[in-house]
């Protein structure tokens, strides 16, 4: 595909702006809710203006402050119960695992691995299944509000070839790594040797580099499965690709389950913890992703901090796949440890950032009581945090999106509310609520069929 000519941006060439509330954070406590906003967005896709309180008739003397003519392109006008929050950010998720959500529970981690899932993943061989099924997943990312997802492809190179042109042709900002797994895998599921494992990947670099030369949308991302899954010189190999590229980000999981632990202690008796064995291959800094991250030891939390690894909370997964559960986000945040959401789909059975953004507050709240209060429980505005600004840090984009600073890139949602004709369960907007009241409505009893558009780089992609 020729992407010179298909840089996206507003589909009609001309800027878009809106009218009403605006609402996004400006840090983990720091919500700003602006009413009354005047947000324009530019032919590059990128946020020129952002004032509040605008009144209707204050609009067209701003738009010419500006340098532009009024009346040149549409201005939205939100009513109330409406509003524009940034898009959600899914810090870590399986493409090839979209149809198998929802089954094999009650099985440890590595039982689910290989009873359930290499088979479901080892479809994606199949160009023309990969095409289509990764066609339905990241529409149905888009459809669920998340404008940036960090994928695990198959480790199939082709199929995952794939998975970076659907989303670059459906419009989603994604990291996209093909999967390195060589050992611990059926032979008809795994990399066929190390050369070939680093190969593909290589391939796969090289292909989004023709896709989409400038990342504006895809960017490679480097994705070693786990230490079980790679041999010593399979991380070698990443680590040294990883050196040659400082701008790649990496993603494994991390410290997830007992008998993950477990397994990789015995294959790997040279290093104490994970965090020594990743570091030790070249594959933690700052632009790791490290998924789950349940059971840390104390010199891991400080190894991590030091090196400003993001963390992937995947609370759903955690706590409904056997035996984990709480990954102590509060210390990390406390240590200002980046943390973002991940859906974990299929792990996690949803692939809604609304479904993990709960999950991870009920967690917290058991954390807070498990801790005698010492971990307090996530706040609303915290959790919104974690599902946008946080999640753009972990992967490494908060320059670029996360919230509406000027400047940003217009990843956003267009949230409606009050129309009791929407179908939806959302709890009905009464006459006393205020725009706070009608947020949390939203976080915490909306869905998809609340967000009727959903923006990526100012083009609209929701369909
Ligand atoms: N560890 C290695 N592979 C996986 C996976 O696909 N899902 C989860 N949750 N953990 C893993
Ligand atoms: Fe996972």
């Amino acid at each position: 595909m020729d992407a010179s000519n298909k840089i996206p941006t507003p589909a009609s060439g001309l800027p878009i702006a809106f009218h009403g509330t605006v609402i996004h954070s400006q840090g983990l406590n720091n919500l700003e809710i602006l009413e009354n906003c005047f947000v324009l967005i530019g032919k590059d896709g990128k946020i020129e203006i952002l004032q509040a309180n605008v009144e209707s008739d204050q609009i067209n003397p701003v738009i010419s402050e500006n340098g532009y003519a009024p009346d040149v392109f549409p201005v939205k006008h939100l009513k109330r119960g409406q509003f524009i929050c940034p898009g959600f950010v899914d810090t870590h998720n399986h493409a090839p695992q979209w149809a198998q959500r929802g089954v094999g529970r009650g099985i440890s981690l590595l039982d689910w691995l290989n009873k359930v899932t290499f088979a479901h993943e080892a479809k994606f061989k199949d160009p023309e299944y990969a095409r289509s099924m990764y066609a339905s997943c990241v529409a149905g990312f888009l459809q669920q509000g998340i404008t940036t997802a960090s994928y695990y492809g198959s480790h199939h190179g082709h199929a995952t070839r794939i998975l970076a042109d659907v989303c670059f042709e459906k419009g989603q900002r994604a990291l996209v790594g093909k999967c390195n797994m060589n050992r611990n895998a059926p032979d008809w599921y795994r990399d066929a040797s190390v050369s070939d494992s680093l190969h593909e990947t290589r391939e796969l670099i090289d292909h989004i580099e023709n896709l989409d030369p400038h990342n504006h949308l895809v960017k490679p991302i480097l994705t070693p499965r786990f230490a079980i899954s790679c041999e010593p010189e399979l991380l070698d190999g990443i680590g040294a690709i990883a050196r040659e590229h400082p701008d790649l980000p990496i993603q494994t999981h991390f410290n997830e389950a007992k008998d993950e632990i477990e397994f990789t202690k015995q294959l790997f008796p040279e290093f104490d913890t994970e965090a020594d064995l990743y570091e030790r291959y070249g594959l933690l800094n700052d632009r790791s992703i490290l998924a789950h991250s349940i059971f840390l030891h104390e010199e891991e939390i400080r190894r991590i901090q030091k090196l400003g690894c993001g963390i992937a909370h995947c609370p759903i997964a955690n706590t409904t796949m056997q035996e984990y559960m709480i990954a102590p986000i509060r210390e990390y945040l406390r240590r200002g440890i980046k943390v973002g959401l991940g859906t974990d789909s299929g792990g996690g059975y949803s692939s809604s950032i609304l479904e993990a953004m709960k999950q991870a507050f009920i967690v917290s709240n058991a954390q807070q009581m498990l801790t005698k209060g010492q971990d307090p429980a996530l706040s609303l505005y915290e959790g919104f945090f974690l599902a946008t600004l946080g999640g753009a840090q972990v992967c490494g984009l908060d320059d670029r999106i996360g919230n509406f600073a000027v400047g940003k890139e217009f990843d956003a949602l267009e949230i409606h509310s009050i129309n009791l004709d929407l179908p939806g369960v959302m709890s009905p907007v009464e006459e006393e609520d205020s725009t706070q009241v009608i947020f949390e409505k939203f976080l915490m009893t909306g869905d998809d069929r609340n967000i009727v558009r959903v923006y990526v780089r100012g083009r609209s992609v929701k369909v």
